[in-house]
């Protein structure tokens, strides 16, 4: 920072991961009700890629620093800031509506959407639940209204957003169904706190639906993290008045069986985390702060890339979530200090 410059993943122009490249820009100067946070983890998501390839459109400053979530130390704030210099940090909601991202050495953030990091939580941890931690967390409870002893349904259970819903549905008390790709991510989910997981590549859906919901009775909360949802097989299997979340599949057009949905007295929602306010988001953040801290929340990483491999990282992550193609289970990090 001494030459007020600093090392940044950024792009001019939206296209493939290609397009990003990695140097210097000038360090961040924050404003007034900014907190300038020297970043020691950022995690990736798939609106990363989205944004990158220019199939969402936000307004872009140009260069474009890419990135949403970050963890790190505070090294300057505001004279009003509730934040001090050194104090530890993460966040997330950068990156979007014209703000710039988190994929560099340094990065000024509006405080209204900065937490403290939990003692005895690593910057890594803090990174990668930040956005999908928050997600699971507004989807659950602001919009799905979870009861304790409720049955929860999430589609990818040890991917981002699926495994979040996992632990924070456990830790309310739901009862969790959800699905996975391999054995070895089933065991994952179990891990995490799943009751019953369906193997979606190799099992009978429909025949493993019927077993388990026999125990378990029919679902009152269905998390779609899947672009493409079939509502034909889910719609039987909910409890009267069961609530569906959508959140994923800008470009998804599935049929809507609207006659078995009504006569249940279902509900849809859909939800961007993105729209949540501030306050919302901070409700959110508290919450996972408590279950960091008590280790009821554990976001797991399987991948770090430097800075200067962010066109890598972003291929992978499109690899996992646009193709399904990874064994990848955890998220993936950018780590401006190094791997
Ligand atoms: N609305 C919002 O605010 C919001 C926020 C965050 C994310 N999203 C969206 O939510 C989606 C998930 O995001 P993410 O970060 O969780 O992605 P992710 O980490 O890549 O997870 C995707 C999961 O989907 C599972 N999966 C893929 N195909 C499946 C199938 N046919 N049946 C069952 N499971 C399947 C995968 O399971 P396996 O790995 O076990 O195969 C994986 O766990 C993305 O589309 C993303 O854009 C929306």
């Amino acid at each position: 920072m001494s030459d007020g410059r600093m090392r940044a993943a950024f792009f001019t122009e939206t296209g493939p991961p290609e397009v990003i490249r990695s140097g210097f820009l000038p360090t961040p100067v924050p404003g007034p009700t900014e907190v300038l946070v020297r970043v020691e983890a950022a995690g990736l998501n798939p609106i990363d890629t989205y944004i990158r390839a220019g199939s969402v459109r936000f307004p872009l400053p140009i260069p474009y620093i890419p990135g949403c979530d970050l963890a790190g130390t505070v090294v300057a704030t505001g004279p009003e800031s509730v934040f001090k210099v050194g104090d530890r940090v993460w966040g997330s909601n950068q990156g979007l509506f014209g703000r710039q991202g988190t994929f560099a050495e340094y990065c000024a953030v509006d405080e209204r959407w900065l937490y403290h990091i939990p003692a005895g939580v690593s910057a890594r941890e803090a990174a990668a639940g930040a956005l999908v931690g928050i997600t699971a967390h507004l989807g659950l409870f602001l919009h799905g209204g979870l009861q304790a002893g409720e049955t929860v349904f999430v589609n990818g259970g040890s991917g981002g957003v699926g495994s979040a819903v996992v632990q924070l549905a456990k830790a309310t008390g739901a009862v969790v169904i959800t699905t996975a790709g391999s054995p070895e991510k089933a065991e994952l989910c179990r891990q995490s706190g799943a009751d019953h997981v369906i193997l979606y590549r190799e099992q009978n859906i429909d025949h493993r639906f019927t077993e388990i919901t026999a125990q378990t009775g029919p679902i009152h909360l269905w998390f779609e993290t899947l672009r493409m949802p079939t509502l034909d097989r889910s719609i039987p299997l909910m409890a009267m008045r069961g609530r569906f979340i959508f959140m994923a599949g800008r470009d998804s057009r599935p049929e809507f069986p609207l006659g078995p949905f009504y006569v249940r007295d279902l509900r849809a929602i859909g939800f961007a985390m993105f729209n949540a306010s501030a306050t919302e988001q901070k409700r959110a953040a508290e919450y996972l702060n408590i279950m960091l801290a008590d280790g009821r929340f554990k976001p797991s990483v399987s991948a770090e890339f430097s800075i200067e491999n962010t066109a890598q990282a972003h291929l992978l992550q499109e690899l996992k979530t646009v193709r399904n193609e990874s064994s990848l289970h955890g998220k993936i990090l950018i780590l401006p200090e190094g791997t």
